[in-house]
């Protein structure tokens, strides 16, 4: 057995949120978005991008809108339970032992808790899926998930430590970026009132594929909430939508890959000039920063006693 580590995580396999509106997220996601359902259960639903993931995205009904989990992939059984074993060192708490899955995709992966009550995923071997016929420009992948967060010191202490995540770049002590593999960032935490999900954005193939997006979405009678643009940490362009429910995904193309060996993390001031590289996006408004916030989750529901 090698000596204890942080895990490698390799990627971001999905996200799962939960949403008040699941019927029409569902035609959304799997419409003008470009995903693909794969499999539907009464209150949930598991769509993919065009990439070789089993699902990207999640939807399960809800009261409320909130953040199910994150999943996230090593290659390997044994890599998962060295996973676990650190975890539980780490003091984090492990919702279930690392094992086969029983879930849409299955492989073999365990659950645990951030400190903030979100349920985390990491697996290894989850099922193939064919490959998904290309003639529209579609998400190949689920890019990364933001977080509102109300200690981002304390998560990013916690996320480097147990997730082995890496810091990319900060904006201001607003926003910090945390990468797994070359993309910039898969996780992204922004200082805020509560905890919730800010944004998931979906990463299309080039700078022509996610302009073709927003032309799909905009005939579809979906005008962007905030973009187009182009960040100045990641460099990726951003188009940001309010989905049915009134959270908010983000088409997404040309996210800055880093040579692990050469990178260091910037401290990026909030200005126009670095917010929006191609100065066509403005500002948010203030709508979209009401999505963003989204409402208070309490993530993980503890059993009573
Ligand atoms: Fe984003």
């Amino acid at each position: 057995m090698s000596s204890p580590a942080p895990p490698r995580l390799r990627a971001l396999r999905h996200v799962a949120l939960r949403t008040t509106a699941l019927e029409e997220s569902v035609a959304f996601y799997s419409g003008p978005w470009g995903l693909e359902l794969v499999e539907r259960t009464p209150g949930a639903a598991y769509l993919r991008a065009s990439g070789p993931e089993h699902h990207v995205l999640e939807l399960h009904a809800a009261q409320a809108n909130a953040l199910d989990h994150v999943a996230f992939a090593l290659p390997t059984p044994a890599e998962v339970d060295a996973a676990a074993a650190w975890a539980e060192a780490e003091g984090a708490v492990l919702l279930d032992r690392p094992g086969p899955l029983d879930r849409p995709g299955a492989g073999y992966g365990f659950r645990f808790l951030d400190p903030e009550n979100r349920v985390l995923e990491i697996s290894a071997l989850v099922h193939a899926v064919p490959e998904r016929p290309l003639d529209v420009p579609v998400p190949r992948k689920v890019a990364h998930v933001v977080l509102n967060t109300t200690d981002i010191d304390a998560l990013t202490a916690w996320y480097t430590r147990v997730l082995g995540l890496r810091v990319s770049d900060w904006s201001e002590h607003q926003m910090v970026f945390l990468r797994a593999n070359a993309d910039h960032h898969v996780v992204a935490f922004n200082q805020a009132e509560w905890a919730a999900p800010n944004h998931v954005a979906y990463e299309v193939g080039s700078l022509d594929a996610w302009l073709r997006s927003i032309g799909r979405l905009k005939v579809a009678g979906h005008e962007t909430a905030w973009g187009p643009g182009r960040h100045g940490p990641g460099d990726n362009a951003f188009a940001y939508y309010v989905d049915p429910a009134g959270l908010v995904p983000e088409m997404t193309a040309e996210v800055l890959q880093i040579d692990e060996d050469t990178w260091m993390p910037r401290v990026w001031p909030r200005i126009p000039e670095l917010s929006d590289l191609f100065r066509t996006a403005g500002p948010p408004s203030p709508d979209i920063r009401r999505h963003m916030g989204g409402v208070p989750d309490p993530g993980w529901a503890r059993p009573a006693g």
